[in-house]
């Protein structure tokens, strides 16, 4: 997100705006609490994970009145455009903001989790599949010294794309993730099957599965399959941290630049995306509603390469 706020900051100031960032997200526009950004504000933050404008799941935008304060203090604070920085529910509340006051409102799509229709890429998810491959390199050596199974839990509330790409590049041997019917009959078979076969076995499941998550899955594996070792892996939010990726820190410094370019020629109500190495401007109304299909080559993949 930083490497965002720095190219929306910068390009901004290039064509002669003025820049101002709500601190905590919504909370920052009920509170009207922000901080005027220069060109050097955003100097050395290119490399930071997090945000400096700091965030928040804010309960208060959700109900009428947080968004009335809003939606009154941007109007009154002469924001010419707003660019918000988020995912589902952050453009769920553009939405809602947009309906009540005529300020123009762009959106950068920016969640670890990839779930946003009108752009590949959101911000944050490349870093995080890098840091989950990181991690489960480092749990195969002792998987394979121990001879045990690992059934390490990703995150991905709704969507199992961190768990479908990480587990291709981290040669997992299997994956549950929401988007899927999974049958554990299966699964248990396929793990009775590698017994001599193979020496490390990693089970990737996304936090959102149907399974109930990696403790579920240990539960039951343990139960049919008690001559296994096993152990669970919960890799929690070292996900959502860390350097961002040199293709995270491109893609959101496109992105970024291509808000302020939107907001310049009239765009409102729209998401910015990369779609195909192209910019795409996405309405908010299509962004937010999009059900995510799995590509089910990459799940034969898994299921061929893994087996
Ligand atoms: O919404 C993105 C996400 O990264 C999910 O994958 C994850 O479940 C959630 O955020 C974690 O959010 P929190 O830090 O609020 O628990």
């Amino acid at each position: 997100m930083n490497a965002c706020i720095r190219a929306i900051v910068r390009t901004a100031i290039y064509n002669n705006m003025q820049v101002v960032g709500f601190l905590k997200g919504y909370e920052g526009l009920i509170d009207n609490n922000f901080i005027e950004l220069k060109r050097e504000s955003v100097s050395g933050i290119i490399n930071k994970g997090g945000t400096i404008l700091k965030t928040a799941r804010s309960k208060r935008f959700m109900t009428e009145s947080g968004l009335e304060t809003a939606s009154k203090n941007l109007t009154n604070s002469k924001v010419d455009g707003l660019v918000v920085i988020g995912g589902d529910g952050s453009f769920k509340g553009a939405l809602e903001l947009s309906k009540r006051c005529s300020i123009p409102i762009i959106g950068c799509a920016g969640t670890i989790d990839n779930d946003m229709a009108g752009t590949d890429f959101t911000i944050g998810y490349d870093t995080a599949i890098n840091t989950v491959v990181e991690a489960i390199d480092k749990i195969r050596d002792t998987a394979e010294s121990h001879d045990r199974i690992f059934v390490v839990e990703v995150m991905g509330r709704d969507a199992g794309l961190i768990a479908l790409r990480s587990a291709i590049a981290s040669g997992a041997e299997a994956l549950l993730v929401p988007e899927l019917k999974n049958d554990m009959d299966v699964l248990i078979s396929k793990i009775r099957s590698w017994r001599s076969s193979k020496s490390s076995k990693i089970i990737v499941v996304a936090e959102g599965d149907e399974s109930g998550g990696a403790y579920k899955v240990a539960d039951i594996i343990k139960r049919q399959c008690p001559e296994f070792d096993l152990r669970v892996s919960i890799l929690g939010h070292i996900q959502r941290g860390g350097n961002p990726s040199c293709m995270e820190r491109v893609n959101a410094s496109i992105i970024g630049f291509n808000a302020v370019k939107g907001l310049m020629q009239g765009h409102k109500s729209q998401m910015v995306g990369i779609v195909n190495k192209t910019i795409v401007y996405t309405p908010f109304e299509k962004a937010v509603k999009h059900k995510l299909h799995l590509d089910r080559e990459l799940e034969e993949l898994i299921e061929i390469l893994g087996s």
